[in-house]
């Protein structure tokens, strides 16, 4: 079936989505807004503002659209869903309300505390005095976070008391912080389509988020990510749909803000058993890199079928047996401070390797010229039968990118490749 559809964000993430979308060969119809300039490349781009609900809703409706699918947070928070629902257009994506699962990491304890989710303890504090209570309950490392969207730089993880205070301090200015156990263990971030009361979930996949390898320096958007998860216990999957995904999506349908979209569960496995670190209400980025070239389902009819409240009349989903590797490639600087507007080449010499992608994050066209607009610039893909091959593909592909001072992670993957 051909699909009109109108794509928000300029990621690579929605680079990839996109991709999965053309590799469905069904002839859809794919405008992206605003788009990158890899995705320029792919399918047609329009410039309008995807945070302005009024904006999409009515290019939705103007255009026959037949299915808006929302890639980042910021429209979900600016309740983009919400007003493209209100035209009876189907929309991947949760509402405004529904959204705070990610948007708010309060809401998120809350609804998790209601359904009987298991995670780790958390303490809400206003003030310095109760930051320092939370940090004396909990003990060494000590976990503070920023409450409402920071893009993982309001998490600060440390075994330094005096900045974990600091951290604090800072992020009080602008409101209550959240000081939560640290939970000891693999993390795993494992994507469940929603349309509202079923769930379908996709294959997991492992982020890094720390900027540099063996997992040191600050926390970043993701710096790589790699699928499947080799070394998962069985049962993993079920066991989260069932203790984790269900209860939340239950939960949530009974409170009156039912989540149809991408339902993020961003996991860590402790001695006890799985335990939610966060949520996050759509496909996240790197890991949609490496989870959808490996889906063989069209996703077209996925996403139709949760923004339409009929996933539980869908086959189960297909994945390959082969695997894949993402290497974030960033800016200098990043994350920081990124320098951008650089010239980079050598983009279709690394596309030239086999089972290699280009997935573009943060570039731009002019002159001819292929500019670094961010801090994550491009995902290198790779995909091959197993994780030595795909790690020296992804690096042999890397290996011809020029962008000056650019840096990525060389240890992506490099355990399950063992
Ligand atoms: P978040 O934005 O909540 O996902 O936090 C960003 C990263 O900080 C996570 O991916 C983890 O690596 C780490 N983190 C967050 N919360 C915890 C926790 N309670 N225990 C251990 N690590 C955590
Ligand atoms: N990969 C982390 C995120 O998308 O939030």
């Amino acid at each position: 079936m051909v699909v009109r559809i109108l794509l928000l964000g300029s990621g690579a993430r929605e680079h990839a989505i996109l991709s999965a979308l053309l590799a469905e060969n069904a002839g859809h119809e794919i405008k992206v807004a605003p788009g990158n300039a890899g995705i320029a490349g792919d399918a047609e781009t329009i410039s309008l503002d995807p945070e302005n609900p009024k904006l999409i809703a009515d290019f939705a409706a103007e255009n026959g659209i037949e299915l808006v699918i929302i890639g980042p947070e910021a429209p979900l928070v600016a309740g983009v869903a919400d007003a493209v629902r209100k035209r009876r257009i189907p929309v991947f994506g949760p509402s405004r309300a529904a959204a705070q699962l990610e948007s708010s990491k309060a809401f998120a304890k809350r609804v998790m505390d209601a359904a009987g989710v298991p995670t780790g303890r958390a303490a809400n504090a206003a003030t310095m005095d109760e930051v320092v209570a939370a940090l004396d309950a909990f003990g060494a490392p000590y976990v503070v976070k920023a409450d409402g969207l920071a893009a993982g730089k309001g998490v600060l993880v440390t075994p330094d008391r005096a900045a974990a205070l600091a951290h604090a301090e800072h992020y009080l200015q602008v409101g209550p912080v959240l000081v939560e156990e640290f939970l000891d263990g693999q993390e795993v971030s494992l994507f469940l389509l929603a349309d509202g009361s079923s769930v379908a979930p996709l294959s997991p996949a492992q982020d890094y988020k720390r900027v540099g390898d063996g997992d040191t320096g600050p926390n970043t958007g993701g710096m790589g990510a790699y699928s499947p998860l080799p070394w998962l216990p069985d049962g993993f999957v079920p066991e989260v749909v069932n203790s984790v995904a269900l209860p939340v999506i239950r939960q949530l349908a009974e409170e009156g803000t039912p989540f149809g979209g991408l339902l993020y569960c961003g996991l860590i496995l402790t001695a006890q058993g799985v335990r939610v670190i966060e949520f996050n209400a759509r496909f996240g980025d790197p890991e949609t890199q490496v989870v959808l070239p490996r889906l063989r389902t069209p996703l077209s009819g996925l996403l139709l079928a949760a923004a339409t409240g009929s996933l539980a009349e869908q086959p189960p989903l297909e994945f390959s047996d082969d695997v894949c590797v993402t290497v974030v490639l960033a800016s200098e600087g990043y994350p920081a401070d990124p320098k951008t507007g650089r010239q980079i080449s050598g983009i279709e010499a690394a596309a030239a390797v086999p089972g290699v992608t280009i997935l573009h994050a943060a570039t731009a066209r002019k002159d001819n010229q292929l500019l670094a607009t961010g801090g994550r610039v491009l995902s290198v893909v790779a995909r091959a039968p197993d994780f030595a091959e795909a790690r020296a593909r992804a690096y042999r592909a890397l290996a011809e990118i020029r962008l000056d001072g650019s840096h990525f992670r060389t240890d992506i993957a490099a355990k399950a490749a063992e």
